[in-house]
């Protein structure tokens, strides 16, 4: 049975970037024309138009070469709490070898800073404003971590 997954970029990957591909689906017609994503960009442009010109908004992903590699990782419900976040983000640690790697969250998301927190990830950098994103009504806040620490 799947419970989870663990997707990572190594270093060197040349795949395209998140705002590439953020791009790229935002010109396809029926994607702009879904009533979510029209919702989406309203709270964006809201959002930008706002908060936005105050702060800075997220900016995107990391571009930094001492962490090049980056990770997402979702463990079903019924699997948190049970080793297999650890046993996945072992399986990726063996295969970085200890090249420098980031991840992306939101302040919000206390369980998963707690969990990256437990497994050498540290907070870097500032918090900006997700633009267009809710969570339980509220906007939200882009956290980036990284392992290993920052160089002093
Ligand atoms: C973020 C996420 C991967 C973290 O995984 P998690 O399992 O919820 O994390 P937890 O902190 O509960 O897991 C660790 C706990 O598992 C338990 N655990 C660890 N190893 C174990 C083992 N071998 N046997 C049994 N239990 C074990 C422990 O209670 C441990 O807590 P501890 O480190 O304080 O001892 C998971 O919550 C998730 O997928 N969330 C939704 C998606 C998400 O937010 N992803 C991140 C977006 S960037």
């Amino acid at each position: 049975m799947l419970v989870g997954y663990l997707t990572g970029c190594p270093p060197g990957a040349s795949l395209p970037s998140e705002d590439d591909r953020l791009v790229a689906a935002l010109r396809r017609p029926a994607v702009l024309l879904r009533p979510a994503t029209a919702r989406f960009l309203g709270r964006a442009a809201l959002d930008l138009a706002t908060v936005c010109r105050r702060e800075p908004s997220a900016s995107g992903e990391l571009k930094d070469d001492r962490w090049p590699a980056h990770l997402h990782i979702d463990v079903a419900p019924e699997a948190r709490g049970t080793g297999a976040a650890y046993g996945l983000m072992d399986a990726w640690t063996g295969l970085l070898g200890g090249a420098g790697c980031h991840l992306q969250t939101l302040v919000e998301n206390a369980r998963a800073i707690r969990f990256f927190e437990r497994c050498g990830f540290v907070p870097y950098g500032p918090s900006p404003t997700v633009p267009g994103v809710r969570h339980r009504g509220a906007r939200v806040h882009q956290l980036t971590m990284v392992r290993p620490l920052p160089a002093a």
